[in-house]
């Protein structure tokens, strides 16, 4: 079976079961390998995309799921929030190894999007499955404050 799935703006035709995960699509068939794979049952949130503009687990989203929707992986997120995230995160030395941050600036930027100047709850309600194992949250917290101001000018 085929599945059409837009990802990144662009049009592909993936020759699979439509119950696959995204996750699988993403790496294996358009070598996207920013989207990262962790845990694999939506606990870590390093294979975080956007569906729509919404912050999505790809590990636990079908083909299925994402066809007939605007994929965005990190490749290809260009909105202002992101761009002030990557700002922020270099400002800020944010990543350590970096595994999961592709996962993180994803997640953040549909926060920011949604609530362009979050409270430490906000972010800390926001961000909780996003998983850092260098521990990197303090960081996390201060590269979106950064970035809320950012957008502010
Ligand atoms: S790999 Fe998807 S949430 Fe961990
Ligand atoms: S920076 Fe290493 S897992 Fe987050």
């Amino acid at each position: 079976m085929s599945v059409i799935l837009t990802v990144n703006g662009k049009r592909h035709e993936i020759d699979a079961d439509p119950e696959m995960p995204l996750l699988w699509a993403l790496r294996d068939e358009l070598k996207l390998n920013g989207t990262k794979f962790g845990c694999g049952v939506a606990l870590c949130g390093a294979c975080t995309v956007h569906l729509d503009g919404a912050a999505v687990r790809s590990c636990q989203t079908t083909l299925a799921d994402a066809e007939g929707q605007s994929v965005t992986t990190i490749e290809a997120l260009d909105s202002k929030e992101a761009r002030a995230l990557r700002r922020a995160w270099t400002e800020l030395d944010v990543p350590q190894c970096g595994y999961c941050q592709s996962g993180q600036i994803m997640q953040a930027a549909e926060l920011l999007a949604d609530t362009p100047k979050p409270s430490n709850e906000d972010i800390d309600g926001a961000m909780s499955g996003n998983i850092c194992r260098c521990a990197s949250y303090h960081r996390i917290r201060a590269g979106i404050h950064r970035a809320a101001r950012i957008l502010e000018g």
